[in-house]
Parts: structure tokens; C-alpha cells; sequence
């Protein structure tokens, strides 16, 4: 049994009756997904927590990380329209770098997608308990959760995260109910989204004052501990605003349920991901630009307290039901594409098959929907937002240098196979994704980097002991 025995690109879009998904998205669905699924905590909450690593030199962060950004998402749009099946950057591992490499790279979706799900449940969850907070000292309604259910154990008083956990269920209630439905109403939810962030530059931007971006780089470039340890430069910055871009590969997961792949996928995928680097780039400026970072760098709401302190708390109040309401169509894409990644891997065998049945009347799988809300909502109820969004980007991180590589291997193994999207320059941009890509990863936390490398130790035991056994491929 070969540990690098491999799909062959015919396999990857013939699948066995009941195993197969419904093809329902096109184009316009998929930019909703793409846009829906970048757009969220990163940029709304994160934001701040880089411009704390770095100062405002974060707007070369948020320049580094798009730029990594684009090289996979280019990647991701060649692979795509070449092998448009569920599973993403896991299944063109299986076909370019074989088993073992697929199943480390479909073990770090897994944590990709579940702590982004967490994420940005423990993201909502504070714009939600500030609301309660506003509808109480404005309107006098006094409707706030008890302390110990507002947040998890490490906020002082904080026991559970239970508007987290309430969120992520309601979110998986949607998408059992059919993906194009969800699809649909997460399109309107996305035009809010980016309403919230214009209004946010149109009112930031006229309050610009270039003294805020003095001194533009206080902490240096590369990753190095200040005197608290804490580690601080462009690069730590980069590496947690990182975050704030990815999403555009959930629309890859949902490449078996295009109708026109080959076309849709590659308008999709680059479609959301210039559109929301020009937003950033746009909001970052305003940010760093309308204050001093260290007014709004700790804030859990950065972007509704810069309103506040510009004497605009209609527009504070317009951001912050924005993100109440349209945060969640992150979750949406994000646990959609979780429960494909394990439904691609239990169709495999390396996850236990039953993982793989797709429900009659919707045509989803509903009991993998199931089991990952299960498992990302108890997170979201006691987790601690910047350590799980660095760990979600480890995973991520992992998963884009994968599809770096597979890009220029399957140039070079299969060059007259037909592809609907050409990746420009491919011999730079694979190459560039996988080395920036690595580049950020040693820029994470180093306590974030053990986390990631015992995650894939346990992975590694379950290939070992299970998977590698019951690997269709093998049969
Ligand atoms: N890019 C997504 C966000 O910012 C994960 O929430």
C-alpha cells in the first residue's frame, strides 16, 4: 500500500449513485458564496488586533497577506475548473501529491473550516452582546445575558458563549434545509455587508489625518517578541490578518454543485477575491487613517468604536447590526464546506463512509452537516477568539501551499489536459503561493504552530491506524 498512490484526474468527477451531489449554483450564487465568505470577522474585528502587532505599517500587512492571497486563489482556479469535484485543495492533493499528503491536507481543512466557524460565531457573538448592550442604556429594555452566558472561561465572569453556540445551530438549520435556498438569502445578506463597510469609509476617510500613521512601523518587519513576549511586526500582523482574505476556496468546495464549472468557478473565485482586496484595502486605510491604532487596536468592535469617537453613533449603530445580521453568511460558507470536505473524505474511506450519504429530498449531506455543527458549536462556546482565528489560518495556510504546489505539478504532468481557467505566469504565481504561504506560517504565534503540528500528529495516527486501510483507492 503506496502512501502516495494517487486519484487519476479521470476518477475525481465520476461518483457512485447516491454519493453524488446536486448541481444547483451558478456564477452569481458562487461570487455571493465567495464575497460571503471572505467578508466578516477579519475585517470587522480582526482589523484591530493587527493594527496592535504592527501599528499602521498593518496596511502592508493587509498588502502581503492579499497578495499570498491571489497567488492561491489563482491556483485554486486553475485546480478547480481542471478537477471540479467536492473537497477542494484535499481532492487535487489526492490526484497531484498523492494519498498522504491529501489526507494531512484534508486533516488541516478540517481545523481550517471548524475554528473559522467558531471564529466568527465568537465574533457575532460580541456584536450581539454589545447590541444588548446599546438596546439597554438607550432604550432602557433590559434584555442582556447573565455574564457567565455572554462569553467563554477566559473573560473574566465568562463560563459559556451561548449566543455562539445559538448562532452556529441556526446557521446549520439553513443549510440542511437545501443549498440553494441558503445561497440565495446569502446573497442579500452579502449587499449589507459591503453597504456597512462603505458607509464606514464614506464617514472614516473625510476624517484622514496622515499624523496617525506616525511612526508607520514601530515594531519592525519580521516576527520578533517585545519585552511582554508578545510577538509583534508587519509579518505577525500579516500572518492574523491573513484571515480576513480566504473564503474564496469555500467556492471551490462547492465546485460538484456548479452548473458550469469550468466558467463559473474561475469568474467566482477571482471575482470575490479582487473585489474584497479593494474593499480592505480601502477600509484599513480609512481605519488607520481617521485615528491613532492604539485607540482602537484592543477593541472587540474596532470599526463601530471609530464611528463613536468620530461622533457617529447612528453609523457605529448601522455597522454593528450589519455585522449581527450578516456575519453570519461566514458561517454558512465555511460549515458548507466543512461538511463537504468530510463528506469528500468519507466517500474516499478515510473517513468512515457513512459520512458520505446525501439525504433523497435535498440533496445534501445533511448527517455531516450535523455532526460539524456539533463539534464547532461546542468550540465556539468556550474558545478564545485570536488564538482560533491563528490556528484557523495554520490550517489554511497549510492547505494554500498544497494547492501552490499541486498547480505547477500538474503543469508539468499533465499539460494538455483540458483546463477551463489558465493560471497567468503559473511557474511564479504556484510557487509564490506556496512560499509566501509558508512565509506566514512561521510568522503565527509560536504556541500556534505546536497546536497545528500535534493536530496533524493526531491526523497521522488516524491515517495509520484507519484510513490509510480503508481507503477506497485500495479496494
Ligand atoms: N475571511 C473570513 C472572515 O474574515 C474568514 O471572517
Amino acid at each position: 500500500m503506496s502512501l502516495l498512490r494517487r486519484k487519476s484526474l479521470e476518477s475525481v468527477t465520476v461518483h457512485e449513485e447516491g454519493r453524488r451531489l446536486v448541481r444547483s449554483l451558478s456564477w452569481p450564487h458562487l461570487i455571493a458564496l465567495g464575497i460571503g465568505a471572505i467578508v466578516g470577522t477579519g475585517i470587522y474585528t480582526l482589523i484591530g488586533v493587527g493594527a496592535n502587532l504592527a501599528g499602521p505599517a498593518v496596511l502592508i500587512s493587509f498588502a502581503i497577506a492579499g497578495a499570498v492571497c491571489a497567488c492561491a486563489a489563482l491556483s485554486y482556479a486553475e485546480l478547480s475548473t481542471m478537477m471540479p469535484a467536492a473537497g477542494s485543495a484535499y481532492t487535487y492533493s489526492y490526484t497531484a501529491l498523492g494519498e498522504m499528503f491529501a489526507w494531512i491536507v484534508g486533516w488541516s481543512l478540517i481545523l481550517e473550516y471548524s475554528l473559522v466557524v467558531s471564529t466568527v460565531a465568537v465574533g457575532w457573538s460580541g456584536y450581539f452582546v454589545g447590541f444588548l448592550e446599546w438596546v439597554h442604556s438607550t432604550l432602557g429594555w433590559d434584555i442582556r445575558l447573565p455574564a457567565a452566558l455572554s462569553a467563554g472561561p477566559h473573560v473574566e465572569h465568562g463560563m459559556f458563549n451561548l449566543p455562539a453556540v445559538i448562532i452556529t445551530w441556526v446557521v446549520a438549520g439553513g443549510l440542511m434545509l437545501g443549498t440553494k435556498e441558503s445561497a440565495t438569502l446569502n446573497a442579500i445578506l452579502v449587499v449589507l455587508k459591503i453597504v456597512a463597510l462603505a458607509v464606514f469609509v464614506a464617514v472614516a476617510l473625510p476624517a484622514f489625518d496622515a499624523a496617525n500613521l506616525q511612526p508607520f512601523m514601530p515594531y519592525g518587519f519580521a516576527k520578533s517578541p517585545d519585552a511582554e513576549g508578545v510577538e509583534r511586526g508587519v509579518m505577525a500582523a500579516a500572518a492574523i490578518i491573513f484571515f480576513a482574505f480566504y473564503g474564496f476556496d469555500a467556492i471551490s468546495t462547492a465546485a460538484e454543485e456548479t452548473k458550469n464549472p469550468g466558467r463559473d468557478l474561475s469568474i467566482g473565485i477571482i471575482g470575490s477575491m479582487v473585489g474584497c482586496t479593494i474593499i480592505y484595502m480601502l477600509v484599513a486605510l480609512a481605519a488607520i487613517g481617521a485615528m491613532s491604532y492604539a485607540v482602537f487596536g484592543s477593541s472587540a468592535e474596532p470599526l463601530a468604536l471609530i464611528m463613536r469617537q468620530l461622533g457617529h453613533p447612528t453609523a457605529a449603530l448601522v455597522i454593528g447590526v450589519v455585522a449581527i445580521i450578516a456575519l453570519p453568511t461566514v458561517l454558512l460558507a465555511f460549515l458548507f464546506g466543512q461538511s463537504r470536505v468530510f463528506f469528500v473524505m468519507g466517500r474516499d474511506g478515510l473517513l468512515p463512509r457513512r459520512l458520505s450519504a446525501v439525504n433523497p429530498r435535498t440533496g445534501t449531506p445533511v448527517a455531516t452537516t450535523l455532526f460539524s455543527a456539533l463539534l464547532v458549536s461546542v468550540l465556539a462556546g468556550v474558545a478564545r477568539l485570536d488564538e482560533i482565528a491563528a490556528l484557523a489560518n495554520a490550517g489554511t495556510l497549510a492547505a494554500f501551499t498544497a494547492v501552490g504546489i499541486c498547480l505547477v505539478v500538474m503543469r508539468r504532468r499533465a499539460p494538455d489536459h483540458k483546463r477551463s481557467f489558465r493560471t497567468p505566469l503559473a511557474w511564479i504565481v504556484g510557487p509564490a503561493a506556496a512560499l509566501g504561504c509558508i512565509y506566514l506560517f512561521i510568522s503565527l504565534p509560536s504556541s500556534t504552530q505546536k497546536y497545528f503540528l500535534l493536530w496533524n500528529a493526531i491526523g497521522l495516527a488516524v491515517y495509520f491506524l484507519y484510513s490509510r486501510r480503508n481507503a477506497v483507492i485500495g479496494r
